[in-house]
């Protein structure tokens, strides 16, 4: 049986969608079979970040109305053969699709994969809890901004009302310089203002927001190398976080500390 893991946030636009699909891809690189789910009816943009836009033909509300069976919707990722998304609905049918129908998909998928991981849409509304009601653990993305960080609060408080083995916290956007010069909220001082454990740090890095609308994911990179962290924590329970001060540190730190404030 699979793990189900929903990826969620108070404030939208904090990276739910890239924190799944990269998550996706590194678990797929680690040999598990994973399908990523799209709970954002309606607005879908996973399809967009892995670039299989064109490759669809059948989507959730097929398969919740028996138009088609769960595999015919599912694509298989080019680059990765244990990768596969199941795209949400093209058409606005956010309120058609109830919590129940969603979790039968769910359950469909699960004898077949490692890992489900479900992208929330923004917002508290009936897609939030139609995905949320889904899964057994929740990943719960906040940036380093107080916004972001009352908005978690919200959502965790919300989740506690449902019946989830654990809630994680990733802390994405990160600027290494902007930490070490205080002028952002510390991952240590969001931890203990949300009281729960942390999973994982994700740097800000150009290379996730360029490369991510074409399907394409940066290899080398800060991002790359924190996902594969990221990763490992959640499959093996390790603790280890990326640490996204480390370039700016010392005098070569200095130096690109100052570049990055002129720029
Ligand atoms: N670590 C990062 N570094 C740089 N850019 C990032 C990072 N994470 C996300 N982004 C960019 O931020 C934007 C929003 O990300 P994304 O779409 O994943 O957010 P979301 O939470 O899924 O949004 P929504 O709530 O609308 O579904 C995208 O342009 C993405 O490329
Ligand atoms: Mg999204």
């Amino acid at each position: 049986m699979a793990r189900k893991i929903v990826i969620t946030s108070g404030k939208g636009g904090v990276g739910k969608t890239t924190v799944c699909a990269n998550l996706g891809v590194k678990l797929a690189n680690m040999g598990f079979r994973v399908v990523m789910l799209d709970a954002d009816i309606g607005l879908n943009n996973l399809d967009v970040v892995m670039g299989i836009e064109s490759k669809i033909v059948f989507d959730i509300s097929d398969v919740v109305s028996a138009k088609c069976r769960f595999k015919q919707a599912l694509i298989q990722d080019d680059r990765y053969p244990t990768l596969y998304i199941m795209p949400s609905a093209q058409i606005d049918c956010k309120n058609s699709i109830s919590g129940p129908q969603f979790k039968n998909v769910v359950d469909m998928l699960s004898p077949s994969f490692d890992y489900i991981l479900i992208d929330c849409p923004a917002g508290i509304e009936c897609g939030f809890h139609r995905a949320v009601f889904c899964a057994n653990e929740a990943l719960i993305i906040v940036t380093p901004h107080i916004s972001s960080v009352r908005d978690a609060d919200k959502v965790l408080s919300i989740l506690s009302s449902y019946n989830l083995h654990s809630k994680a916290l990733i802390v994405n956007r990160v600027r290494g310089d902007m930490l070490l010069s205080g002028e952002i909220i510390s991952v240590e001082k969001i931890i203990s203002l949300l009281r729960i454990p942390i999973m994982g740090v994700i740097p800000e890095d150009d290379a996730i927001s360029t490369l991510s609308s074409l399907g394409a994911f940066a290899y080398g990179t800060s991002g790359a190398k924190a996902f594969s962290i990221l990763s490992e924590n959640i499959h093996n329970g390790s603790k280890k976080i990326y640490d996204c001060t480390y370039k700016y540190r010392g005098i070569v730190g200095l130096i690109r500390r100052n570049i990055k404030k002129r720029v």
